[in-house]
C-alpha cells in the first residue's frame, strides 16, 4: 500500500482547538499543504486556527460539533462526506477525568464514553463504509492512548474508552476490503496539552512529551498506514518490558505512582 499523499487533499482532524489536534492540523497545513476540516466545540479556537493555517495556502473549513451529542456527531460525518472529497479523517477528540473513581459522577462518565467511544466508533463506521462504496484511496486515524494498553488506576473510565477504541480499530481493519484505506491507531503516552494541566498532572509532568513531537510521529504513522502506533523510543521500549510484568503487580504499582500524584494535588 503507498503512503497516503496529503498535498491538496482534504483531511478531517477532530478536537482541533487545542492540544494534540491543533498541532497535528498545524502540521498538515505547513508539512503536508493538505486541506483541513477541523471540528472541535470552541468556535473561536476553531476560527482562529483557520486564519493563521489560510496564511499557508491551504483551505480551511471549521465545523463545530459536541461529539458527546449523537446528533451532532451524525452532522459532523453527513457534511464530510457529502461532497465525496473527503481522503483522510484523524479521529483526535476525547476527555479523560484523573481522580477516585467513586468520586465521578455518573453524567461525567457517560461523557467520556459518549465522546471517546460511541462518536468514535460511530464516525470510524460511517467513514469505512464510506471508503468501502466508493473504493476511493484515503485513511482513518484514532487518537487512543497508551492508558489502553495497560488499565490505568484513577482515570479508569478513561483507560477503559482508550482500550474499547483500540480493540475496535485494530479489529475492524482486519475486515476492510478496500486496498487502498487504512485504519490507524495512534497510542501516544502522557503528553504537554491542556488535558494534562492543572495540579493532579504536577507529580507526572516529567513523563509528558513535548506536542510537537507527538503529533510529527502521529502523524508519519497516519501516512506511512501503521496498524498501531506508541511515539518515543522510551514509551515503545517501556511498553515491551512491562509485557513481562504480572498485570496485577504492574496495575496496582501504576496506581500507587497515580495515588501518589492526586495526593500531593490534594496537599495530604
Ligand atoms: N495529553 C495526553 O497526555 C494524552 C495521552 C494519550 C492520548 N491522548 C489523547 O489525545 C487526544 C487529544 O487530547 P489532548 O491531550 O490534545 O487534549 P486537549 O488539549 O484537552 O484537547 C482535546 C480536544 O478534544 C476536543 N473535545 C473535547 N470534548 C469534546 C466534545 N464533547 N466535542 C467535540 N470536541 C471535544 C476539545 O475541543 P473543545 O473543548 O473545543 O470541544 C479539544 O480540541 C485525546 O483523545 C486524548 O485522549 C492524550
Amino acid at each position: 500500500m503507498r503512503k497516503l499523499e496529503l498535498r491538496g487533499k482534504w483531511v478531517l482532524v477532530t478536537g482541533a482547538s487545542s492540544g494534540l489536534g491543533q498541532e497535528m492540523a498545524r502540521q498538515l497545513a505547513v508539512k503536508y499543504s493538505a486541506n483541513l476540516i477541523i471540528a472541535a466545540r470552541r468556535k473561536d479556537k476553531l476560527e482562529e486556527l483557520k486564519t493563521e493555517l489560510e496564511q499557508t495556502g491551504i483551505s480551511v473549513k471549521v465545523m463545530t460539533a459536541d461529539l458527546s451529542v449523537h446528533d451532532d456527531v451524525v452532522r459532523l460525518i453527513d457534511d464530510c462526506l457529502a461532497d465525496g472529497k473527503l481522503y483522510g479523517a484523524i479521529l483526535n477528540a476525547g476527555i479523560t477525568y484523573f481522580g477516585r473513581h467513586s468520586e465521578l459522577p455518573w453524567e461525567q462518565a457517560e461523557t467520556i464514553v459518549k465522546t471517546n467511544v460511541s462518536s468514535v466508533a460511530y464516525m470510524t463506521t460511517r467513514l469505512v463504509a464510506h471508503f468501502e462504496k466508493t473504493k476511493a484511496e484515503g485513511g482513518v486515524m484514532i487518537v487512543s492512548s497508551m492508558a489502553a494498553l495497560f488499565p490505568v488506576p484513577y482515570q479508569a473510565i478513561y483507560s477503559a474508552s482508550k482500550a474499547f477504541i483500540l480493540a475496535f480499530a485494530n479489529a475492524l481493519s482486519a475486515e476492510i476490503q478496500n486496498p487502498a484505506l487504512s485504519l490507524t491507531v495512534y497510542a501516544p503516552g502522557g503528553i504537554a496539552t491542556e488535558m494534562t494541566e492543572g495540579k493532579k498532572f504536577d507529580d507526572l509532568k516529567g513523563w509528558l512529551m513535548p506536542v510537537k513531537q507527538a503529533a510529527a510521529e502521529g502523524l508519519s504513522a497516519f501516512i506511512g498506514r501503521k496498524h498501531i502506533h506508541i511515539p518515543g523510543f522510551f514509551n515503545r521500549v517501556g511498553n515491551v518490558f512491562m509485557n513481562f510484568l504480572p498485570r496485577k503487580f504492574l496495575t496496582k504499582n501504576m496506581g500507587k505512582v497515580y495515588y501518589k500524584a492526586l495526593l500531593k494535588a490534594e496537599g495530604v
